[in-house]
């Protein structure tokens, strides 16, 4: 695809070769997101972050990404405290926003609705989350640390085994990441779910034309063996017609170390978008495991930053300008280890 002036609101814009040429720019970014580097190639660009439901990560990640390449960011983070909650439409917002933007990411808990924003924006958008829809970006990462989780160990994403467990049904970044998985070779799928919180169809059916082999399992100690990738899901209760809903899946499926030990490959791979549900009553990823060093969730927090970077720069057309007048960093950086405080 073309990304200069380009919206990103599916992964369906993406073929194999533009995956590789974001994970190319995205490991050109290190240095920049790990502060040893600052570059200012983004000197001057807004970015109006607007996010119409919950987020911690997906938000600060694109903003600090668009920082790190010296933009500038505005953000917006409540329908309550936006003009929508007067009436305003998606068309009138995207307007004025592209009036004082140059380029857009939005988060709204309606499925459509960033396409029908962006149709009226007059400078690029990029798809933060609209409703159970799709989330492109948490996709490219995850796929991004797929690849690199592997490369270490010497295997590629052609060929890998991954169980993807919890709320397929209305978990956006599932929807996504099963999409950009039907683009590779031979893969092979577990999807572990209630009944009633299985994948789209039209997803089982793109993998499974697509000669990859998907099987169901309601049970998770089978749905989890031999799978290089454990990708586990919070059950997104927010999306349920009813919290009495929602609570009826709480807690069904839960990974902890002994699961892991007693039914997974001794070095699987676990991940989840995030936020992991730490409740008592839910815990689909048990804290019990945060020594395990094959817990990958805050590895793929960390290369958002790397994707969502490559992302803007290939969009706002400064992918080839980000090293020129780079500079070392001068200042104590958090990537130092903190004094202890007292
Ligand atoms: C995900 C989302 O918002 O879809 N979170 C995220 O962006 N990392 C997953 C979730 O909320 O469960």
């Amino acid at each position: 695809m073309e990304f200069v002036g380009s919206h990103i609101l599916s992964v369906d814009q993406f073929d194999r070769s533009d995956i590789e040429q974001i994970f190319a720019v995205a490991d050109d970014m290190q240095p920049y997101a790990h502060r040893t580097r600052i570059t200012r190639v983004l000197q001057g660009a807004i970015l109006s972050n607007m996010f119409f439901e919950s987020s911690t990560r997906t938000r600060v990640s694109f903003g600090c990404a668009f920082n790190l390449l010296g933009g500038e960011v505005r953000e917006t983070t409540e329908i309550k405290s936006s003009a929508i909650a007067k009436g305003e439409s998606l068309h009138d917002m995207a307007r004025v926003l592209s009036g004082y933007s140059d380029v857009i990411v939005m988060r709204h808990p309606a499925e459509g609705s960033v396409k029908e924003f962006a149709e009226a924006s007059r400078v690029p958008v990029i798809n933060g989350g609209d409703g159970s829809n799709e989330h492109p970006t948490q996709a490219l990462l995850d796929l991004y640390t797929i690849r690199k989780e592997l490369e270490d160990r010497g295997d590629a994403i052609d060929g890998l085994r991954i169980a993807v467990v919890g709320d397929l049904r209305y978990g956006r970044a599932v929807h996504s990441l099963l999409k950009l998985l039907a683009l590779f070779d031979n893969i092979s799928v577990n999807l572990v779910s209630p009944p009633d919180l299985t994948a789209p169809l039209d997803s089982v059916r793109d993998l499974e034309n697509k000669g990859h082999r998907v099987e169901t399992f309601q049970n998770l100690e089978d749905g989890v063996n031999h799978v290089d990738i454990l990708y586990v899901t919070r059950t997104q209760e927010e999306r349920f017609p009813s919290q009495e809903e929602a609570d009826r899946y709480r807690g069904l499926f839960r990974i902890n170390q002994t699961i892991y030990t007693e039914h997974c490959e001794p070095n699987t791979v676990i991940m989840h978008p995030l936020p992991r549900d730490s409740r008592a009553a839910a815990q689909e990823l048990d804290d019990d495991l945060n020594a395990n060093p094959n817990l990958a969730i805050f590895r793929q927090t960390d290369n958002g930053v790397l994707i969502r970077m490559a992302l803007f720069s290939l969009i706002l057309d400064v992918a080839d300008g980000v090293h020129d007048h780079a500079q070392p960093v001068t200042w104590f950086t958090a990537r130092r280890t903190p004094r202890t405080l007292g």
